[in-house]
């Protein structure tokens, strides 16, 4: 089995700009800079057969280059754990795309995302309660921000979880129309 997901991996100097945005603080679980993605479409575990499908399939998008910025910081959180996440804007370019990726995931046999979609980047993770660090964080870098940056290019990845952490391989790489 083979676990997927399709992202947008920001350019260097965004990456540089997110890592300077995380601390040294031990209650959460940073990501290093080849986890640093913008996630279109997690996909799960799936066969051979339909990887080798989607990674066609996905090659049929045609959509224009956008640009994109950080523009602030947020939290997801369940009962015992959460991530914090840069968010970027504009987001209708990036949920135009999301919504292509969508329609060919579901073509090619998958089940609908039924989750509503919120483009972020994940910082960080954290498990059990964090309430107070994780306001003290957001507090601290509400104001994160870039300049626009160039998306010319989605990824199909696949997800290669271990004791030490996720690590993310690029398996294709798609263009966008200038
Ligand atoms: P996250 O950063 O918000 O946690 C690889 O796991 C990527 O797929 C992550 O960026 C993760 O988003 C995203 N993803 C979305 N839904 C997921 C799910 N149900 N399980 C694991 N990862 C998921």
């Amino acid at each position: 089995m083979h676990r997927l997901f399709v992202a947008i991996r920001p350019p260097e100097d965004i990456r540089d700009l997110l890592i300077d945005a995380m601390d040294d603080s031990p209650d959460f679980r940073w990501q290093d800079d080849q986890q640093l993605h913008l996630t279109l479409r997690f996909v799960g575990e799936v066969e051979r057969p339909v990887a080798d499908d989607l990674a066609d399939a996905l090659g049929r998008i045609r959509t224009e280059r956008f640009q994109l910025r950080i523009a602030g910081v947020g939290r997801f959180e369940q009962r015992s754990s959460g991530a914090l996440w840069a968010g970027v804007e504009p987001k209708a370019p990036a949920a135009g795309l999301a919504a292509k990726v969508e329609r060919v995931c579901e073509e090619v046999g998958l089940e609908p995302e039924r989750r509503a979609f919120h483009p972020h980047i994940t910082l960080a993770r954290w498990k059990g309660r964090r309430g107070r660090e994780v306001a003290d964080y957001l507090e601290r870098r509400s104001g994160l921000a870039s300049p626009p940056f160039d998306v010319s290019e989605f990824t199909l990845f696949e997800s290669q979880l271990s004791r030490h952490g996720a690590h993310y391989e690029e398996v294709s790489t798609y263009p966008l129309r200038r």
